[in-house]
C-alpha cells in the first residue's frame, strides 16, 4: 500500500504516520525528518537546506526529489510506504509519478488532513519532539507522562527550530501557495480523500484506517 499524507504544517501527518507504521508495518518517508537529520549531521545537504527550513520556505524541488527517489528504491519500501511531507509542489508530484512508473508502481491513496490555521499555530508552537526517536508531543493536547522526557524511549524532548510563531506563519503561507494545489492534482486523479483533522488523535487514526480499508 502506497500512501500520501497531505495537510498543512501541524495537521498531524507525522503523528498519524507513526501509528500507521505500527499497524501496517510499512515505513514512513518524511522529507522533513530526512532534512532535519542532514542539518544535525552538518552534511552539504543539511547546510543547503537549513536556511530554507528556518525561513519556512521549501527546499528546491530537485534536491528533495533526488532524496525521495533514492529512499523509495530501498528494499523496505517494496511492500509499501507512507509519504509524509512529500510531494509539496506540483513538480514534485509529477516527478513522483514518473519515479513510481519506472518502478511499475503507483500511489494507492492520498489522504488530506484538514485543520484550521489558528489551530495549526497553537499545535506547532506547543509541539515537542523526541531527539532520539522523533515521537511528537504537545504540551497541552498530548503531553508526555514526564515533562521533557519521551514516553516511548526516554529521550530528551526539544522544540524544533521552525516551531516559532513567525516561521510557522511563513510555513502556512508556503503551504497555501505551493502545496494546496496538490489537493486538486490528486482529486483529478480520483485518489483524494479529505478528512477533518480536529478531534482525538485515535479517532482520526480510525478514519484513516477505514479509508485504507484494511
Ligand atoms: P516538515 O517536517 O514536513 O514539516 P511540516 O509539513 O510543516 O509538518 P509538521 O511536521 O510541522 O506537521 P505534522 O503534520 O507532521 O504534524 P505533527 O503530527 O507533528 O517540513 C519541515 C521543513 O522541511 C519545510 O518547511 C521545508 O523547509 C522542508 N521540507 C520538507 N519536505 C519538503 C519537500 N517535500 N519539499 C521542499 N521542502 C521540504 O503534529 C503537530 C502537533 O500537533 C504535535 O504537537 C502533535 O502532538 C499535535 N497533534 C497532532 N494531532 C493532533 C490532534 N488530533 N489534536 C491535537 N493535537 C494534535
Ligand atoms: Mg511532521
Ligand atoms: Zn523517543
Amino acid at each position: 500500500m502506497n500512501l500520501i499524507l497531505l495537510g498543512g504544517p501541524g495537521a498531524g501527518k507525522g503523528t498519524q504516520a507513526k501509528k500507521l507504521i505500527e499497524k501496517y508495518q510499512i515505513p514512513q518517508v518524511s522529507t522533513g525528518d530526512i532534512l532535519r537529520e542532514a542539518v544535525k549531521e552538518g552534511t552539504p545537504l543539511g547546510k543547503k537546506a537549513k536556511e530554507f527550513m528556518d525561513a519556512g520556505q521549501l527546499v528546491p524541488d530537485e534536491v528533495v526529489i533526488g532524496i525521495v527517489e533514492e529512499r523509495l528504491k530501498q528494499p523496505d519500501c517494496q511492500k509499501g510506504f507512507i509519504l509524509d511531507g512529500f510531494p509539496r509542489t506540483v513538480p514534485q508530484a509529477e516527478a513522483l509519478d514518473q519515479v513510481l512508473a519506472k518502478m511499475n508502481s503507483g500511489i494507492d491513496h492520498v489522504i488530506s488532513i484538514e485543520v484550521d490555521e489558528e489551530e495549526l499555530v497553537t499545535r506547532l508552537t506547543g509541539r515537542r519532539t523526541c531527539r532520539n526517536c522523533g515521537q511528537m508531543y504537545h504540551i497541552k493536547f498530548n503531553p508526555p507522562k514526564q515533562e521533557g522526557v519521551c514516553d516511548k524511549c526516554g529521550g530528551e524532548l526539544y522544540q524544533r527550530d521552525d516551531d516559532n510563531e513567525a516561521t510557522v506563519r511563513s510555513r502556512l503561507a508556503t503551504y497555501n501557495q505551493a502545496t494546496k494545489p496538490l489537493v486538486d492534482y490528486y482529486a483529478g486523479k480520483g485518489l483524494l480523500r479529505t478528512i477533518p483533522g480536529a478531534g482525538q488523535i485515535d479517532d482520526i487514526f480510525n478514519k484513516i484506517c477505514s479509508i485504507l480499508g484494511q
